[in-house]
């Protein structure tokens, strides 16, 4: 495994790849969600390239940028276990200069996510527009947990000709529920058990479409009672398309939690 901290260095590894690249892009502090990208992507790809860069322009002013867990040493060992070929670890000087030319999300998607955190998604698509260019991988590999993220790339990559395949990956939980998010570290032993509460509410709902109930403001109600103890931003059901729903369509429906556990925003969510 080589890791690549320049431009140069990644353009000239690029030049001398001729197989399929498989890029899972990350801000680190890996845990098994993102090993289960890596994994997927070793398994479809000829090459496998992971980028750790904590990116600042999706960070609103007040958010947890400075503290953001920061584990290089660690994730370096994690990507060579994982038989990862690339790992691109870039500065922020090397990916961005003071003004700039920006990507802007579409007013559709200041909703949820993009309402709570104005602006986040311009600078997620400013950031995986530059990696995409600098790897041109054939596959990348996006968890379904930030789902509206996803739904954006998609659609970046439709808009702007790319020629990248999307590759959706479900999202990885502790084995009692939780969703693994490189947030979590941030729970003490209580909010850690709190927390639950965001994937019970979420299996709930979908014991609730297996009995029938379709009402979407029937199983938002239900999700509240069983989060009542936690501080819930919000609870969403909507289609793929991210509009709000009022009755659950299979195939189609995605349903969505947030909610703050201290200073701690988790989401989580099922598709349905
Ligand atoms: O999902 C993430 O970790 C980040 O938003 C991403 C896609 C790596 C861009 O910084």
């Amino acid at each position: 495994m080589q890791v690549l901290k320049t431009l140069e260095e990644l353009q000239e590894v690029r030049r001398s790849i001729t197989g399929t690249i498989g890029f899972v892009p990350t801000m680190g502090a890996l845990h098994n969600g993102h090993i289960s990208l890596i994994k997927q992507a070793r398994n479809e790809n000829d090459i496998v390239i992971v980028s750790i860069f904590v990116n600042p322009t999706q960070f609103l002013p007040g958010e947890d940028l400075d503290k953001y867990p920061r584990k290089d040493e660690a994730d370096k060992k994690i990507c060579q276990m994982c038989k990862v070929d690339y790992v691109f670890m870039p500065e922020i000087s090397t990916m961005y200069e003071n003004e700039e030319v920006l990507v802007k999300a579409p007013n559709k998607s200041y909703v949820l996510e993009g309402k709570t955190r104005p602006g986040h998604f311009d600078g997620v698509l400013q950031v995986v527009l530059k990696l995409f260019n600098l790897t041109q991988p054939t596959n990348a590999y996006f968890g379904k947990k930030d789902a509206q993220q996803l739904s954006l790339i998609q659609q970046m990559v439709k808009n702007f000709f790319l020629p990248i395949n999307i590759v959706p990956c479900d999202i990885v939980r502790e084995s009692d529920g939780l969703a693994m998010s490189s947030r979590n570290v941030y729970l003490d032993n209580q909010q850690r058990k709190d927390a639950l509460l965001i994937s019970k509410s979420l299996y709930f709902a979908a014991s609730l479409i297996g009995k029938q109930e379709f009402s979407c403001e029937a199983i938002k109600q239900k999700m509240l009672e069983t989060m009542s103890i936690l501080d819930v931003e919000y609870v969403a059901i909507v289609d793929r398309e991210f509009n709000e729903i009022q009755t659950i369509q299979k195939g189609n429906t995605i349903i969505l939690v947030v909610a703050r556990l201290g200073q701690t925003r988790l989401l989580d969510n099922i598709w349905l």
